[in-house]
């Protein structure tokens, strides 16, 4: 596992940014799988910045989660958020993207078509995720086996009520439909971002215990090209 630090917050957007645009430059068919949360609105915003014009047409790009029964045009939702911040500023034809349909009455079948995408790729190019206060990884909640694939997904209650941050009113979440930790092992490079105090303590876990399905994000210690960017305030215990 490569642990990066950045000074701030802007620096490892910007690095990140970079990163990305990079990435897909050097390989235009590249499928990245995309986290939503409040860490990488900066780097997108950034990636509509730096980015040439149809940089992204040829990618394929997968939402990394979605909360169940949530519609892709609330504020909250993966799609939302990625979509608006990066997606829809950069005019990304959406053939080239999906996300998980939380209001699906199928689950199990949009977990196949997610799988199958990933899978006839051959995994993905890159995978970027936040990580939660408990260590979850996507919606891969503590206690998740490292050798799942897309999964539907119970919350834990840390979850649900940090989850309310990114809605304008109360919301009930109690299930997630999620890229599974498998896809994670077989993305060829995989990176948490993290930003912020908060996040320290999960962080010090992560790099400090033993890889354990309880913390989903120490999967990262057993990945081949596992990194954790990270600005100071959130290295700050590692
Ligand atoms: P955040 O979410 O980027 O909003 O902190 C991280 C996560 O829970 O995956």
């Amino acid at each position: 596992m490569q642990i990066e630090t950045f000074e701030n917050p802007e620096a490892l957007a910007l690095h990140t940014a970079q990163y990305i645009i990079d990435l897909v430059r050097n390989k235009p068919d590249a499928t990245l799988i995309l986290t939503s949360g409040d860490t990488p609105v900066h780097t997108y915003k950034l990636i509509t910045q730096m980015a040439e014009p149809g940089l992204f047409d040829k990618t394929t790009i997968v939402g990394l989660d979605e909360w169940v029964g949530i519609p892709p045009t609330s504020e909250g939702s993966c799609r939302y958020i990625v979509e608006e911040n990066l997606l829809k500023p950069l005019n990304v034809n959406p053939e080239v993207y999906t996300f998980f349909d939380g209001l699906s009455d199928d689950l199990q079948s949009e977990c196949k078509r997610i799988d199958k995408i990933l899978l006839d790729k051959g995994g993905a190019d890159f995978m970027i995720v936040g990580i939660g206060l408990n260590g979850h990884i996507g919606l891969n909640e503590p206690g998740t086996p490292f050798d799942l694939y897309c999964h539907v997904s119970q919350l834990a209650d840390i979850t649900v009520s940090v989850g309310q941050k990114y809605f304008k009113e109360n919301t009930a979440l109690t299930q997630g439909i999620t890229v599974g930790l498998k896809h994670l092992m077989e993305a060829k490079t995989a990176v948490i971002i993290a930003s912020g105090a908060r996040k320290a303590g999960i962080l010090k876990r992560t790099v400090e215990e033993k890889p354990d399905p309880e913390l989903p994000s120490t999967i990262f210690q057993l990945h081949a090209d596992g990194r954790i960017w990270a600005d100071e305030a959130a290295a700050a215990l590692i």
